[in-house]
């Protein structure tokens, strides 16, 4: 190198050199030594298609369970996991379609395995359905309440006592036991969904109570409803001010 140097006195020169010594270099490293198959991109997917392609088959999708368990395929297509492929629950199940009676595909009775999509989690999409498994119906299987090919969303209560149940058991021993809630809430039907968002209404007026106990009463449940006069009784105060509406007793 330094008597080559030598030759080229000029720095610019040996400059030069140097850059064309290496460009000879890398080009003898990338023709001669790399192998061809780490440069050609085209060899490279061949080997990879032929790489996977010789992996065994694990899977059958879950179009091949319906020839054989025809009920259960058809339940779950139109049930809340229809988008859930059976194997993803039940395994790789490629061997049990070959040789479904030697073969059995695993099933996931473990509590632990359903928490893995419905466990509280706040990086869930909104909506979608979560518990707490520590709290959730302890110690059972989930499908011993859920059915796995068909779960339903908690249904809504029919009862208002449901939710209500102190007020529900004090106007049950009251003299309103004949009245129903609706009498005096007008009750929209997603209130039992959506409790917080959407309200019953509550009575507003003396007139309301006046209409089964004022003198001239005319409403069908207040035939043996005691009447006052609504001008002068409770003076203008609201009923429920002295009367608790769902167990209005008078001391005698
Ligand atoms: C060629 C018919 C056939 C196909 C296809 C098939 N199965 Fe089965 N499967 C059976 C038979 C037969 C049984 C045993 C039935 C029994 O024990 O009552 C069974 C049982 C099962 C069981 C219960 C195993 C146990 O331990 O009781 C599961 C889970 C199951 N199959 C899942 C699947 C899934 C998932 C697929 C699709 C990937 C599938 N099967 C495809 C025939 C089939
Ligand atoms: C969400 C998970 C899940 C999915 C998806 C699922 N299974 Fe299951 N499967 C279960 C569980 C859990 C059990 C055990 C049920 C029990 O213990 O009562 C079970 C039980 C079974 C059984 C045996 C008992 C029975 O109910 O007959 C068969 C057969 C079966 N599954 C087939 C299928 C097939 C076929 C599909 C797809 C169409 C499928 N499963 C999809 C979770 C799942
Ligand atoms: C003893 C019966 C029982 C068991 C066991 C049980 N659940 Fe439930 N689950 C219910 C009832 C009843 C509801 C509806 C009322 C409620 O929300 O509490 C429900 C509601 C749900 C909901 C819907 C929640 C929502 O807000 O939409 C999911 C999801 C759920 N359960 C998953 C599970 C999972 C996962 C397991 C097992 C770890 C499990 N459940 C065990 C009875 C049960
Ligand atoms: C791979 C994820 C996954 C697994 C595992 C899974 N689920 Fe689900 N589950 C879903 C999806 C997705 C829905 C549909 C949610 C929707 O429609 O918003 C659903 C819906 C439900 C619902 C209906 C709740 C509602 O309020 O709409 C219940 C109950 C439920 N699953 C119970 C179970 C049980 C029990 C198991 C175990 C046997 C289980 N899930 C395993 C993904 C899963
Ligand atoms: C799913 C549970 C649930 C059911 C079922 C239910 N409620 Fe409610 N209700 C609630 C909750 C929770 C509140 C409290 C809302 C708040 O304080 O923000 C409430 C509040 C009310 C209120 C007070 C509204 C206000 O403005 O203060 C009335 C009145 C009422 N409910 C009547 C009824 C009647 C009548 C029924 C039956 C037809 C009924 N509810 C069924 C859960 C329920
Ligand atoms: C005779 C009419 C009447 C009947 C029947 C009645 N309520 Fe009320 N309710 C009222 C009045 C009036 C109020 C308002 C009280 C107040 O503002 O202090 C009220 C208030 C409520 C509230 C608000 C919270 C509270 O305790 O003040 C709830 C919840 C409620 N009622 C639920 C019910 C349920 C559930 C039933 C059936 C089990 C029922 N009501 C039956 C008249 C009635
Ligand atoms: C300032 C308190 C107060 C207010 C407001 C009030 N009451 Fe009374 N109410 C009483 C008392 C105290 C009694 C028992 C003594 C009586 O008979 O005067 C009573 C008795 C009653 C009785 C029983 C009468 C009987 O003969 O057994 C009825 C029915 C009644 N009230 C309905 C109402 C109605 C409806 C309203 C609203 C229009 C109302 N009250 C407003 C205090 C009140
Ligand atoms: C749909 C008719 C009806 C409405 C509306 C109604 N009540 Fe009554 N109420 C009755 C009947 C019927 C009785 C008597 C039941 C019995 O003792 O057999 C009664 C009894 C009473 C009593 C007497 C209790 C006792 O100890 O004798 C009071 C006080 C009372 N209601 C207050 C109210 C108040 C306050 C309201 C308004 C929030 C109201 N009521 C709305 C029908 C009604």
């Amino acid at each position: 190198m330094g008597k080559l140097f030598e030759k080229f006195p000029d720095p610019l020169a040996r400059l030069i050199v140097v850059f064309l010594a290496l460009v000879a270099a890398g080009a003898f490293v990338f023709f001669v030594l790399i192998p061809k198959p780490v440069k050609d991109l085209k060899v490279q997917w061949d080997n990879a298609i032929r790489q996977e392609s010789a992996r065994p088959v694990k899977y059958a999708g879950f179009h091949a369970c319906a020839e054989c368990h025809d009920k259960l395929y058809e339940t779950k297509k139109k049930g809340y996991h229809r988008d859930l492929s059976c194997e993803t629950c039940h395994g790789a199940a490629k061997a049990h379609t070959e040789d479904p009676d030697t073969v059995k595909p695993v099933i996931p009775a473990e509590r632990a395995f359903c928490p893995q999509c419905h466990a509280y989690n706040p990086s869930r999409p909104r909506g979608f359905p979560q518990i707490n498994p520590v709290a959730h119906n302890p110690l059972k299987p989930c499908a011993s309440c859920h059915n796995p090919h068909d779960p339903k969303p908690p249904t809504t209560p029919k009862e208002c006592a449901a939710c209500h149940g102190e007020i529900a058991r004090t106007k049950a021993v009251s003299h309103h036991v004949q009245l129903e809630c609706t009498t005096c809430h007008v009750t929209p039907q997603r209130h039992k969904v959506s409790p917080r968002a959407v309200k019953p209404t509550k009575p507003q007026d003396r007139e309301f109570c006046g209409k089964c106990h004022g003198k001239d009463a005319s409403a069908k449940l207040s035939a043996n409803a005691p009447k006052i006069d609504l001008a002068e009784h409770g003076e203008k105060y609201v009923c429920w001010q002295c009367h608790y509406p769902h167990s209005p007793e008078v001391e005698q």
